[in-house]
């Protein structure tokens, strides 16, 4: 009997050699005349430990890792296909056990990423095996209005950053008559330690496509688009593959699964630009145009792509959507904290051990996520700050990392959970650097369309320097106050106008950094 062996195909696992991995196992099985059928899943969002490779047993899936092309002899040898090569002093050093059992795992709490590393990301009927389109399939029998409905009681709010609602984005582009209506899903990914979406996308790209039917069949939209970043060529590979499929299989196109209904979907590549994740400059990227911040209103949801009513969506909003239809709005809403429903899928990054995709749902501590799951600084050194939620964030201190993960909590302290990008640093960190990055970041992505941010954010470089440099320092200090409220009360968008979170924090949290002494002093 042909053994199932499993070995990632997305872009983490690839660049740690995860395609080395793959051809010595196949070159040496077939030496050693063993059988074995090798299956090219996603990843299951333990980046510390890919290459993950699994082993299929009657017990279950064992893992391995992490893997390298030189440790598959070996392996072989101690036996990997036999099913009981186990963890522990008795077996091998790479052997984990059993996968689902393996604490970092066991933890979570998945419903949007339920399936990653489960399949082989585009073959459909693995994906309709492991509960795939029942979403859809319940979608089919509502009405536009019930659609609406079901994911407003979910409590879905926009996994982009603002935290939208996303049922009352809906309503408003259901509620707009117009010839023709968009679904547009936000794959821009660009804040800094996030790799969320690409997940989703690379590893189950019929989750997103699905999510983007139901929310075309909910607002009366036929046709989706979805932005990519172009640093992303992989997930538009599976992407466009997964479409294809799609279609051919009657899941995407003129007459969705015999209904009457019609969906189309292309995925369309940016050029690179933060600010095109912003989702009007993302519109007018998507029209061809350079990536400028409109004036809202109007709102997208009224006039958005080419003048129609458009749903902008984060890929994880339209992710979450088939298990609220799947499992029921309640399902959804029963999980998290106060006006945050659902789960956070957070991304461990930065200076950290074991760094990954951990979903959770709302409501678990900073804390919790840093020292359980990340289990600390890959440096080894004490952690001093985090940033959570992208450049726009703020950087939180020990003394708020017991703080529950959630939209409002968060809020509270001038902090944002953001795409839950969670950003690590050790006691080496200069904070006092990390400000001026900020300013230099808006600097650099700023689209140049009002003076606060454009202006604002060179001078916000400048005057860093200046202190750091030991110039006339209270005034100094004082005039960045200054400058960081002009860029709050008077940026277009919030690029400018959360610029200053960061930096401020950085300032009330961390002080003594920028009053480093200087040489001569
Ligand atoms: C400078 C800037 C960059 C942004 N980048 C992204 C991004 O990369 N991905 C994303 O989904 N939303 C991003 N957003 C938020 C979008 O403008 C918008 O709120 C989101 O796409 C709406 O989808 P949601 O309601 O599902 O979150 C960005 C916003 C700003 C101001
Ligand atoms: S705040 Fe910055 S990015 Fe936003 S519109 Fe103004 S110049 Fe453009």
């Amino acid at each position: 009997m042909s053994v199932r062996v499993f070995v990632p195909r997305d872009t983490t696992a690839l660049s740690l050699g995860a395609d080395a991995v793959a051809a010595r196992l196949e070159r040496e099985a077939r030496a050693r005349g063993l059988a074995l059928t090798l299956v090219r899943n996603g990843s299951r969002g333990a980046a510390w430990l890919e290459p993950l490779v699994e082993v299929e047993t009657a017990q279950g899936r064992l893992a391995f890792g992490p893997v390298t092309a030189e440790d598959i002899p070996g392996l072989l040898d101690a036996g990997l296909l036999d099913g009981d090569l186990l963890a522990g002093d008795t077996g091998h050093p790479l052997a984990l056990g059993p996968t689902e059992a393996l604490p970092w795992f066991a933890r979570q709490q998945r419903l949007t990423f339920a399936r990653i590393g489960l399949t082989d990301p585009l073959s459909i009927a693995d994906y309709l095996a492991h509960d795939g389109y029942r979403g859809l399939e319940t979608a089919l029998t509502r009405t536009p209005q019930e659609l609406v409905e079901e994911v407003k009681a979910s409590g879905l709010r926009g996994r982009g950053g603002a935290a939208f609602p996303t049922g009352i984005k809906w309503q408003t582009v259901l509620d707009t008559p117009a010839d023709q209506k968009y679904i547009v899903c936000n794959a821009d990914e660009g804040d800094s330690g996030t790799f969320a979406d690409r997940l989703a996308m690379e590893c189950d790209p019929y989750l997103l496509i699905e999510g983007m039917t139901i929310a075309g069949l909910a607002v009366g939209a036929t046709q989706g688009y979805i932005y990519l970043r172009s640093e992303y060529p992989l997930a538009k590979t599976i992407l466009d593959a997964a479409i294809a499929h799609a279609e051919a299989a009657g899941y995407l196109g003129d007459d969705i699964r015999g209904s009457g209904h019609a969906f189309h979907l292309e995925v369309r590549l940016g050029a690179g630009a933060y600010i095109c994740g912003e989702e009007t400059s993302l519109l007018e990227s998507l029209e061809g145009k350079r990536g400028l911040v409109r004036f809202k209103p109007p709102l997208p949801a009224i006039e958005g792509l080419f003048g129609r009513p458009t749903v902008v969506n984060n890929v994880l909003s339209l992710a979450a959507v088939p298990f609220i239809l799947a499992e029921g709005a309640q399902a959804y809403a029963d999980v998290g904290m106060g006006r945050s429903r659902g789960t956070l899928a957070l991304q461990l990054a930065g200076n950290v051990k074991r760094g990954g995709l951990v979903e959770l749902a709302f409501g678990a501590s900073l804390r919790t996520l840093m020292e359980e799951f990340g289990g600390g600084t890959a440096s080894g050194r004490p952690l001093r700050a985090v940033q959570v939620g992208g450049p726009l964030c703020a950087y939180l201190p020990e003394s708020q990392w017991d703080l529950p993960l959630d939209y409002e909590a968060f809020a509270e302290v001038g902090a944002g959970v953001g795409h839950g990008g969670v950003v690590m640093f050790d006691d080496s960190v200069d904070m006092a650097e990390q400000a001026r990055f900020s300013m230099e970041f808006c600097k650099t992505e700023s689209c140049g369309k009002c003076t606060p941010c454009r202006i604002g954010s060179t001078r916000g470089v400048e005057v860093i320097d200046r202190i750091r440099a030991g110039e006339n320092r209270a005034a100094n200090l004082a005039l960045l106050g200054e400058l960081c409220e002009t860029m709050e009360d008077g940026s277009l968008c919030a690029m400018g106008g959360m610029t200053p979170f960061p930096v401020r924090s950085a300032l009330t949290h961390f002080p003594d950094d920028f009053r480093r002494p200087v040489e001569g002093d």
